[in-house]
């Protein structure tokens, strides 16, 4: 069983070009907290909003204060959880090829890991992901499409991702909710703002620690998802779809770098992997020593 353990204080004060951990502090009341570690974020990323060492009220607390433990209430109640790591990236990407090397190279280290993808993941999940994906006479309004995806997404969260995640083992998606943003936000013109509604209503605080996107220009991916066959109800859009798509992901990871890591994916697979090592290389080392 893997997890993480919070820095102390003075590692972290001192920490060049490795881990730290953002940490959403505690409500003096509930004591309730969650942190997002990203071993691959810049030591310029590190700083605390209230350097006093007193922990501010959790609703106080700006998504962007990225406090490291200084806060004792925050510190007391962090979880010790499993990373959540996503890829994202559009049709033919190479999400579900790079999944599996990500996923060897996880599990050869000795971490218990849960593979899953979106929509989808459990049961019920998976019935609404045939849902979304099939073609029928009937088209779906975009406020539905966005509404089931979020369905599938609650369920999944309940029954699978928060329970491993609880139990410090690691949690790899192939795609998450930054392809709700892509899809139905980029690709269908829903106002970011209510998806914002919608994923802090199904995933309170959770996000992914990491995110692979895997960009590549809208022909080579195409090209390489038409090899297979029949296509889904999404991989029948039309170019321009796929162009806002590709611009709303690309829009994100500049929004949040320390979360996201951009892949050009339009390399050979090999290549591809060597960048993904890159990023995987010193966290899973990092995961070793917390674990040492
Ligand atoms: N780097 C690469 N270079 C060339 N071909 C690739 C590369 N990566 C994957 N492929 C091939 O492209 C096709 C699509 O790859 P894959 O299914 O992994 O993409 P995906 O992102 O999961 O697609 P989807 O969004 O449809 O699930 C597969 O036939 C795969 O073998
Ligand atoms: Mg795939």
């Amino acid at each position: 069983m893997m997890g993480f353990s919070t820095q102390r204080r003075e590692d972290v004060k001192g920490a060049k070009g490795f881990d730290f951990l953002r940490v959403l502090c505690a409500s003096a009341l509930n004591r309730k907290a969650e942190f997002n570690l990203a071993g691959w974020a810049p030591p310029t990323n590190i700083r605390h909003e209230n350097a006093g060492g007193q922990c501010p009220p959790y609703s106080s607390l700006r998504p962007s204060c990225l406090c490291v433990g200084l806060c004792q209430p925050g510190r007391d109640a962090i979880m010790n959880r499993g990373l959540f790591i996503t890829l994202e990236g559009g049709e033919g990407a190479g999400k579900s090829t790079q999944l599996a090397y990500v996923r060897q190279r996880i599990e050869n280290a000795g971490i218990a890991l849960h593979v899953t993808r979106e929509p989808g993941g459990t049961p019920l999940a998976e019935q609404v992901r045939a849902l979304l994906l099939d073609h029928r006479d009937e088209a779906m309004a975009s406020d539905a499409e966005l509404l089931l995806m979020f369905a599938a997404r609650a369920q999944h969260l309940s029954e699978l991702i928060k329970p491993a995640l609880a139990r410090g083992e690691w949690v790899l998606c192939d795609r998450f909710t930054d392809a709700t943003y892509a899809y139905q936000g980029g690709g269908r013109g829903i106002d970011a703002a209510r998806i914002a509604v919608l994923e802090d209503w199904v995933q309170g605080t959770l996000r992914p620690d990491l995110t692979l996107l895997l960009d590549l220009p809208i022909e080579v991916g195409m090209a390489r998802a038409g090899q297979r066959g029949e296509l889904d109800r999404f991989e029948r859009e039309q170019q321009d779809f796929f162009e806002r798509v590709r611009a709303a992901y690309l829009a994100r990871a500049g929004q949040e770098p320390g979360r996201f890591r951009i892949i050009d994916a339009a390399q050979d697979v090999v290549a591809v992997q060597r960048q993904i090592d890159a990023v995987l290389t010193p966290l899973l080392a990092q995961a070793a020593g917390a674990s040492a």
